[in-house]
């Protein structure tokens, strides 16, 4: 009987990031998934546990996040394997923390750990946009890719996919907070206008080039200036209850910057401290108490490495 498990962190991660529409994200220390992937003698892909999901989550493997991407990774292998997994939810479901592609690159990472890394981390990247695919309907990666690769990410291009990881000097704390509601990125996605006015597109690649220009550069004045989306908040803020005015609170407390967590209803701030970020966190907490009946907050630096191993 081969009894090999490898145990999997997979973190939350912050889309979108104000400008950055599908294209910036980074990744938190907490919270995160975590995967456990274990050899098994009998043929076939089981999901034997899926905790902290409200029995949400589908078993089926054809449908579920992880295994989508595990399927797809042994197709391009040309594997047959028998694997038995678990799945353990920290994060809410349709959070805007990017939970499905969480579970996606967790199980990816697992796998190629297990079966003793044929692949490096970036190329695991195109197997977990599969699982995402299944949960979101769509293919954006700047959740799947800060998630695997940690950090901040861009993804400058799609067609091909060309993913950079910006080295950023800053020491960046970020508050979460997670209104106790869900909104479904696909749904979310459709409310989007299929045409964007010229002079909008102008100051969001202007916002987009200053806020990775104000990051590489620690410029974290330039990072506040540049964090204004002008095309996806103004519309998903509507799915917010309050949101402006928790906005207004974390700039109020000292934030450097602050807009919807992909999605959302998460929304993120960013500071400098923990201190502050935590000062921010009750500020914003106590302005969305007027219009939401339950809140989690989280505060966490930005995640450096991505998903990793963790037993
Ligand atoms: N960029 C995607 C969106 C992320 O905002 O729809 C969803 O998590």
């Amino acid at each position: 009987m081969i009894s090999k498990t490898i145990k999997v962190f997979a973190p939350a991660t912050v889309s979108n990031v104000g400008p950055g529409f599908d294209i910036l994200g980074f990744a938190l220390n907490k919270p995160g998934d975590e995967i456990i992937l274990k050899l098994s003698n009998k043929k076939g892909i089981r999901i034997t546990k899926i905790t902290g999901d409200k029995g949400r989550i589908p078993y089926e493997i054809k449908q579920n996040t992880a295994t989508v991407a595990i399927l797809t990774m042994l197709k391009k292998l040309n594997f047959s394997i028998g694997l038995e997994i678990q799945i353990k939810k920290n994060m809410g479901l349709g959070s805007g923390l990017g939970s499905s592609a969480a579970s996606a690159v967790g199980a990816v990472v697992a796998l190629n750990e297990l079966i003793g890394r044929p692949f490096k981390k970036e190329k695991l990247m195109e197997f977990a946009l599969t699982g995402e695919k299944i949960a979101s309907k769509s293919v954006h990666a700047d959740n799947v890719a800060p998630c695997l690769l940690g950090g901040f990410v861009l993804i400058r291009s799609y067609n091909p996919i060309d993913v950079i990881k910006l080295k950023i000097p800053v020491q960046l704390f970020c508050t979460i907070i997670h209104p106790q509601f869900e909104i479904n990125t696909s749904q979310a996605r459709k409310l989007l206008k299929k045409n964007i006015p010229f002079k909008d597109a102008i100051t969001q690649w202007g916002n987009v080039a200053g806020l990775v220009t104000g990051l590489l550069a620690n410029d974290l004045e330039l990072v506040s200036r540049s964090l204004n989306d002008v095309i996806v908040e103004p519309i998903r803020a509507k799915l917010i209850p309050g949101f402006y005015e928790i906005k207004e609170s974390a700039m109020n407390a000292g934030s450097i910057g602050c807009s919807i967590s992909g999605s959302g209803p998460s929304i993120f701030a960013f500071s400098k401290s923990h201190e502050e970020a935590s000062r921010i966190g009750s500020a914003m907490k106590k302005s969305a108490s007027k219009q939401i009946s339950k809140t989690r907050m989280y505060i966490s630096e930005i995640n450096k490495t991505g998903a990793s191993i963790i037993d």
